[in-house]
């Protein structure tokens, strides 16, 4: 074996990306390990398709952008096109498909050409590309980790009592009328001012392009994700049963939706565990209930990335720690505890501010509608944020305990309608 000393400045590049390539695929193959056949093909909800249709999807787009676009090779297995296509079937229509090993060996066939191609692709100008499929092939890992914790779900219903009484903040309810009084000691300010909203990384996904000022004026941020200890008291409370703690569109909602508690409901963990699985209505009607309100995207972001030094300028940086690279002891990613984990674990995470679990944990929602920042282009394709920007999807920040490290920095945006609630999100508040 050569030294890596051996190698030109292009075949380092070859080599971290087939490196980065190689790796993705042994997570996202891990995640099959005890799933069986049935589990496979079956559709677990109907807003999400079944497990193995996201692995036959993710060998398809590697193969359609990189082979087909890129390199102008012919399709393989154009019989599958329609079948693993994101605008083929719909959702309920991909239920009938080929067997674990049939799709592994598609994706094997499809990886063997990328490799060929990988030693003429013009890195230099298209490494955009490359970045953007780990990072697809990570958001459907995350999505094959929901469904298949919906699985789990159906057969294991949850339990309903907390494991321990442990609340790792004081839960103080900030008066509905006097909006000056200080909110409860769970919560840290953050100074007004200008923040640099966005990222122009190479990294960068289309919608996170391209930075720019925005103005935040002063607010408050809760230190942690909302606990299921604290959420319990909403539930308590009679929080669903109550239409004055709920916007219009969530009341009804609910109507519809008659659920009363998150989806991953004190599954595993306790009352320091945050809570995971709720429609943005539900975290939305419990912001109203402790007299605060959800962030907007902006302060989620400033509070998660921005860095005030008395002396300096003040800085944006990657992740809530600073730029340094993610590793295991900043937060809970990557599937790595398999669940949630107590909010105040990460203390190695912490932001400039102080707030915990920014990253990884839970998916936090925000107040704001999924929408273009100036001088949007789309990349690689329309449909891939373009047609999101449409007042029916919420932002959601930071990632959760399955996000893989690809996606995970404070610029991603991810976005779901409100009434989704299978996914691993949660919520912070804000206050000001
Ligand atoms: C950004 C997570 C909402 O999974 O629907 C994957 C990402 N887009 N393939 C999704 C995506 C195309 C997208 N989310
Ligand atoms: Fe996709």
């Amino acid at each position: 074996m050569p030294s890596k000393e051996m190698f030109t400045e292009t075949e380092h590049l070859q080599l971290a990306i087939r490196e980065t390539l190689t790796q993705s695929r042994a997570r996202t193959l891990q995640l099959f390990e005890d799933v069986s056949e049935d589990t496979f093909r079956l559709q677990a909800n109907s807003d999400f398709s079944p497990v193995g249709w996201h692995l036959g999807h993710i060998g398809f787009t590697e193969g359609l952008w990189l082979l087909e676009h890129e390199a102008g090779f012919a399709p393989l297995f154009p019989e599958y096109r329609q079948l693993f296509a994101a605008d083929g079937l719909p959702k309920a229509e991909r239920q009938n498909l080929p067997s674990f090993t049939e799709i592994c060996a598609y994706l094997d066939q499809i990886r063997n050409q990328v490799w060929d191609y990988l030693l003429e692709a013009p890195l230099d100008s298209r490494a955009w590309l490359w970045h953007w499929l780990v990072q697809h092939e990570s958001q459907h890992c995350e999505t094959i980790t929901w469904v298949l914790q919906l699985h789990r779900r159906k057969s294991q219903p949850v339990a309903f009592v907390p494991k321990e009484k442990k609340w790792p903040v004081a839960v103080v309810n900030v008066s509905k009328t006097a909006k000056t009084s200080l909110p409860d000691p769970g919560m840290l300010p953050i100074e007004g001012g200008r923040f640099l909203l966005g990222n122009d990384q190479l990294e960068a996904l289309d919608n996170e392009k391209k930075s720019h000022w925005v103005q935040v004026d002063s607010f408050w941020m809760d230190r942690f994700p909302v606990t299921q200890g604290q959420y319990q008291q909403f539930i308590e409370a009679g929080g669903y049963g109550q239409s004055h703690y709920w916007s219009a569109a969530g009341w009804q909602w609910l109507q519809s939706n008659p659920v009363n508690h998150p989806t991953h409901w004190m599954a595993e963990g306790g009352a320091d565990h945050p809570v995971c699985g709720v429609s943005w209505y539900e975290a939305d009607a419990y912001a109203r209930f402790v007299g605060k309100r959800l962030p907007t995207e902006a302060e989620w972001e400033k509070a998660a990335c921005w860095h005030p030094a008395p002396q300096d300028p003040p800085t944006k940086r990657d992740y809530p720690w600073g730029n340094q690279a993610l590793e295991k002891h900043h937060c809970n990613h990557g599937g790595l505890q398999w669940g949630t984990t107590p909010v105040h674990q990460y203390a190695k995470g912490q932001s400039a501010y102080g707030c915990f679990d920014l990253l990884g944990n839970v998916w936090e929602w925000t107040n704001t509608w999924f929408h273009p920042f100036p001088d949007f282009e789309p990349y690689p394709y329309k449909g891939y944020s373009m047609v999101y920007f449409d007042h029916q999807h919420r932002i959601l920040k930071g990632g959760s305990w399955a996000t893989q490290a690809p996606v995970l920095r404070g610029a991603f945006r991810n976005w779901y309608e409100p009434r989704i609630r299978i996914h691993f999100a949660g919520f912070r508040c804000a206050y000001g």
